[in-house]
């Protein structure tokens, strides 16, 4: 069997997850990786990867190189990119492509060009819970879909460094929501109005943020979404979505740490979610970084494109628009 030559760059918190994920495949040779951090780099040594690369140049060049997995920070998204793509080798790139709609509008141009692949980093999409939900919907078990709600909170907020360069938190923690928003009900999103405050910390709001939104959004069709955000739930990592329509109603609810539950006479206590996203989304990221490996082998269609990328970045601009003017804002506002 040809296996499919590719390199890693990047070997944090989310790296080191598609690097196990793809050393799991059979199908798949990691060629290489790349990260100025000794300490990632011993780690895919450990890991039985032979070659590492000073810079992403190094690794990118190399001729038998067939795919590249980008998760390096965000602000190097572009330009990796863009030069995997010249260089005709297919991409799978961490969210988001960059935080400049124009740049990412720029960076797609390069990708269509060059007619390779480029598959963006919405995990959720892969997980079974919420694949659930998109299968009884589009087998038409809850009618016409009117509201979908969507839970997102994670257990606490990010350094206040990670914060200063993320483009705020509808950049890097709801632009998953509002790509689940779209996925869900394959619908395109019109319109977007904000409230939001900093509940939390103050020291997030002195870096421009907020950890604590409500949003609300109009489909083309004139159907809603209904997103809740927060940056610190004290209970785990809480994940759920919720579509009412015409039929009935679907319920993705969290997946917790095991099922047992204990009954006494003051109630019944059962465990609490997942901590936070590598452990709730382990097999989705499993299933995720397989189905980009099937697309380039198999020629099967990428399920979440750069223009994915792109329409989440452009709700999530408009979802600061909407919060710095108080007021509903069209996505087309945004160009
Ligand atoms: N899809 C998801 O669930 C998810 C989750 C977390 C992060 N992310 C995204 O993944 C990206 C990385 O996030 P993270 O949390 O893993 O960050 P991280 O800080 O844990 O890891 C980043 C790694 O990249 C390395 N690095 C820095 N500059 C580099 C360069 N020029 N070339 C190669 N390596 C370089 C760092 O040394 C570090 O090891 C971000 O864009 C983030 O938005 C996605």
């Amino acid at each position: 069997m040809k296996k499919l030559k590719i390199g890693v760059a990047g070997l944090g918190r989310i790296g080191k997850i598609h690097l196990n994920n793809l050393l799991q495949l059979n199908n798949v040779e990691v060629i290489g990786v790349t990260d100025p951090a000794p300490e990632a780099l011993e780690y895919s040594i450990d890991k039985g990867v032979k070659n590492t690369y000073e810079t992403f140049n190094d690794l990118v060049t190399v001729d038998r190189l067939d795919a590249v997995v980008i998760s390096t920070p965000t602000h190097t998204h572009a330009n990796y990119v863009e030069t995997s793509a010249r260089l005709g080798k297919h991409i799978f790139c961490e969210k988001p492509l960059d935080l400049n709609i124009q740049r990412v509008k720029d960076v797609l141009k390069v990708v269509d060009k060059s007619k390779v692949k480029l598959m963006i980093g919405f995990n959720r999409r892969f997980d079974n819970e919420f694949r659930k939900v998109k299968d009884s919907i589009n087998n038409g078990e809850i009618g016409d879909p009117h509201v979908v709600k969507i839970t997102s909170r994670d257990p606490s907020p990010p350094p206040l460094d990670y914060i200063k360069n993320s483009g705020g938190i509808f950049l890097d923690m709801t632009i998953h929501d509002f790509d689940m928003a779209r996925f869900i009900v394959d619908k395109e999103i019109d319109e977007i109005y904000v409230k939001g405050e900093a509940l939390i910390d103050e020291k997030i709001k002195k870096e421009g943020d907020i950890d604590t939104a409500v949003i609300i959004m109009k489909y083309v069709d004139s159907s809603m979404a209904v997103i809740d955000n927060s940056r610190k739930a004290v209970y785990g990592y809480d994940q759920r979505i919720e579509v009412f329509g015409s039929k009935g109603m679907i319920q993705a609810n969290n997946v917790k740490v095991d099922n047992s539950k204990l009954y006494n006479q003051n109630g019944t206590i059962s465990s609490l979610p997942m901590d936070f996203f590598l452990e709730r989304y382990m097999e989705a990221y499993k299933i995720e970084i397989k189905h980009f490996v099937d697309s380039v082998t198999k020629g099967i269609p990428i399920s979440v494109s750069g223009n994915d990328g792109l329409k989440s970045l452009q709700i999530g601009l408009a979802a600061k628009k909407s919060l710095a003017e108080n007021r509903p804002v069209k996505i087309n506002e945004i160009e």
